[in-house]
């Protein structure tokens, strides 16, 4: 019987000759394609933009040009990737961990708030499984107390919060474009921004090699995007909204199909791009494991969450992270899943969860 895997990317004859003749250009580091990526990207999200290695080394550029340093607090969420919590430990600034809400996985505002010191020099939201976070009401707090707002779009590209793209709220935005990302292409990431010295300090930093002037005392990384990536890059983006549509289709089966379970929130004002369809229920590792027997396959996401981790421990509570941990299922969703799956994942499911 086929396996159902967790993920499975999306590539195409287009990608496939995209990354053919960027092959045959010659130009294998940052160049044409690496240029229009940014172009495009820029164009679709309304910002300027620069392309890089990752979506960690994007987050440790943005932090970097928000000027968050030593000894800085940086507030974000217990139960996200922690790719979200290293680069500030490359900053050597200290992350502060927060817990999350339990209905919609996003950053808790009333954690933030209580959370927040003078030391405190940025918030960092990811917008969780493609839904948004509550990051209008998390701007005006970040406005009133003079902190900088970095938003986490690596699992959220195609969301929208009150009609606008995320990534447009922040002071500055990353995306990722990893494998198993709602666009890829392969590994990369971008960082985006309205602010024009943010941008030019994210571009410089980015290549070891650029020389600016020899009074430049600043430290360069290797956080370049390839021109291979980015050829890859293109090709999918074009396909974005198609992606999303899938999903959305996928989610609406899913949410008709299965009974039984705490199935995704999704409010008026915010459109899930469901990179993630993630279910809450009981007996979450049984219920896994039974379907793994059944060639399904699927994943309890960030676990063990941060607090849990030695490198961010925390002597806080964390009971909604814990919650989630305990009850959440993540299920296969791409565009590439056909109905008779997920039809067969949702009676899979339903039978196990009726003990049948
Ligand atoms: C919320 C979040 N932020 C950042 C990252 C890091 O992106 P990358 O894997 O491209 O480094 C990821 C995931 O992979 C993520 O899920």
């Amino acid at each position: 019987m086929k396996v159902i895997t967790h993920n499975r990317p999306t590539i195409d004859k287009e990608e496939i000759c995209a990354v053919v003749e960027a092959l045959s250009s010659l130009e294998l580091t940052v160049g044409t394609k690496a240029g229009e990526f940014e172009d495009r990207f820029s164009r679709y999200i309304g910002i300027d933009s620069v392309a890089t290695s990752s979506g960690t080394s994007a987050l440790h550029l943005a932090l970097i040009a928000a000027g968050v340093n030593r000894d800085d607090e940086v507030i974000l969420p217990s139960y996200t990737c922690a790719a979200v919590a290293y680069p500030v430990l490359y900053q050597q600034a200290r992350p502060v961990l927060v817990d999350t809400n339990y209905s919609d996985y996003n950053i808790d505002l009333n954690e933030i708030k209580n959370s927040i010191s003078d030391r405190t020099k940025a918030v960092v939201v990811p917008h969780m499984f493609g839904y948004p976070a509550d990051i209008q009401e998390i701007k005006e707090f970040c406005c009133e107390r003079g902190v900088f707002l970095i938003e986490d779009c690596a699992q959220s590209i195609g969301s929208l919060h009150d009609g606008r793209k995320v990534g447009v709220f922040g002071d500055i935005s990353i995306f990722s474009f990893y494998a198993t990302k709602m666009v890829t292409s392969i590994q990369g990431g971008m960082v985006c921004t309205d602010n024009k010295e943010w941008i030019e300090t994210a571009r410089d930093l980015r290549y070891h090699d650029q020389q600016c002037s020899l009074s430049d005392a600043r430290l360069k990384y290797s956080y370049m995007m390839s021109d291979i990536n980015a050829a890859v890059g293109i090709e999918q983006l074009k396909k974005l909204d198609n992606f999303v549509k899938r999903r959305r289709e996928i989610a609406g089966i899913y949410r008709d199909e299965i009974i039984n379970v705490e199935h995704p929130v999704e409010e008026p004002h915010k459109k899930h791009a469901y990179s993630r369809y993630v279910v809450k229920t009981e007996s979450k590792d049984e219920i896994i494991q039974r379907l793994r027997g059944k060639n399904i396959i699927c994943a309890t996401m960030h676990s063990p969450p941060l607090h849990r981790r030695s490198l961010f421990a925390s002597n806080r509570q964390y009971p909604n992270t814990e919650k989630i941990i305990n009850t959440s299922i993540s299920l296969p969703i791409y565009p590439s899943l056909e109905d008779e799956e997920i039809l067969n994942i949702s009676d899979t499911f339903n039978k196990i969860r009726a003990g049948l």
